[in-house]
């Protein structure tokens, strides 16, 4: 299939573009390069790409797609509660008028990137795709709005499916150190310490990366109407963890290190424990990675590469690095790129 995949150069697009291509699929990327040069270790090769801010996306660079896969979002709940405007703007409003286009010009399928976030804070019963949705951030606010917008535009040459991912972790050579895993592991490897900052009870369902990319091949090979519209939690109850068992597979990957339960952000009301039978049943679809091997493999990859807390902290976080952005004068404060900028 002709795939124009948004976010490509992201955390999830870097490792999902190369699974597309083994499987056969022609592919395209879409990005307006935010942390392109986010790297850790060999550089990626990425594939054709347009260096477009998706607010600006026009019909005719849609043409000739069979499918789009969109990633490309400002995805990061610090960010969203900081600057929701320009979350609602990129995520919400910029990614239905992407849809709206993708449809005029005959792309028949649109796989979106939702979240597992959407369900907030559902306590501990396991939540399937028919729970209420209880998003608590601007984030998650406006994957729920996209995903209300989008499926009002399906019919039968349009087919929308929402992929509401856990949240990843797993080596990226576009790595992300902003979010649990990569970040306790992170952690772990320059200091000594597995420092959770809760009291470490909140539930997390978590999902390596490339198990993502394969829900989404997965979804892109189901039939057209057996999907359309249809939500997927996209997780495996194995690796539905609280915070304090998912830093303790750290400390068993991270030899030498010690976990810090300090408590010090008080209570955190996100915590969720989810339901993946729906993607497992209509796909056949199953994730493979735990999260003690994922553990074990950032471990590897960090100490292989020499990562840095300079890099940890600062390139591979998402909020510091587009703040350096802005103050270097190559993203305005919508987060576009001037028209002045350094290529
Ligand atoms: N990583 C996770 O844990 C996780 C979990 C659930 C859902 N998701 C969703 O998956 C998608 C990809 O996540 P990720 O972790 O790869 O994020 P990321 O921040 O690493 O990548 C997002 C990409 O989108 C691009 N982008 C942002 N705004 C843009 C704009 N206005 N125009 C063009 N490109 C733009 C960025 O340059 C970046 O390459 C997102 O939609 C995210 O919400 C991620």
């Amino acid at each position: 299939m002709r795939v124009l995949v948004t976010g490509h150069q992201g955390y999830l697009g870097t490792v999902m573009v190369p699974m597309l291509q083994a499987e056969g699929h022609d592919v395209v990327g879409l990005d307006s390069g935010l942390f392109a040069d986010c790297i850790l270790g060999p550089a990626p090769t990425d594939p054709p790409g347009l260096a477009v801010d998706l607010r600006d996306v026009t019909e005719e660079q849609l043409t000739g797609f069979e499918a789009v896969i969109h990633l490309a979002a400002l995805s990061n709940d610090p960010l969203g509660a900081l600057a929701p405007e320009i979350t609602y703007d990129i995520n919400h409003h910029a990614s239905v008028r992407l849809a709206r286009l993708a449809k005029a010009a005959g792309v028949s399928r649109f796989l979106y990137a939702s979240t597992c976030s959407v369900y907030g804070s559902a306590g501990e019963e396991l939540v399937t795709e028919d729970a209420p949705l209880r998003p608590l951030t601007p984030y998650a606010e406006s994957k729920v709005r996209v995903e209300d917008d989008v499926a009002a535009m399906a019919d039968s040459d349009f087919s929308p499916v929402f992929l509401r991912n856990a949240t990843a972790f797993g080596f990226s050579p576009r790595l992300r150190a902003d979010i649990v895993l990569n970040n306790l592991v992170g952690h772990a490897v320059l200091t000594g310490d597995v420092r959770v900052m809760s009291d470490g009870t909140p539930w997390r369902p978590l999902v390596h990366g490339r198990d993502i990319a394969s829900a989404f091949i997965a979804a892109m090979a189901a039939p057209m109407d057996a999907v359309s519209c249809e939500a997927y939690n996209v997780g495996s109850e194995e690796n539905n963890f609280t915070v304090a068992q998912i830093a303790e597979s750290v400390v068993d990957a991270v030899p030498g290190s010690k976990l810090l339960i300090t408590g010090e952000s008080g209570p955190d009301p996100r915590s969720y424990r989810v339901d993946f039978s729906a993607i497992r049943k209509a796909l056949g679809y199953q994730a493979q990675w735990s999260i003690p091997d994922g553990a074990v493999e950032l471990y590897k990859e960090y100490t292989a590469a020499g990562l840095t807390s300079d890099d940890f902290f600062k390139k591979f976080t998402r909020l510091p690095h587009l703040e350096k952005l802005q103050k270097a004068g190559i993203l305005d404060e919508s987060m576009r790129r001037r028209a002045d900028a350094p290529a």
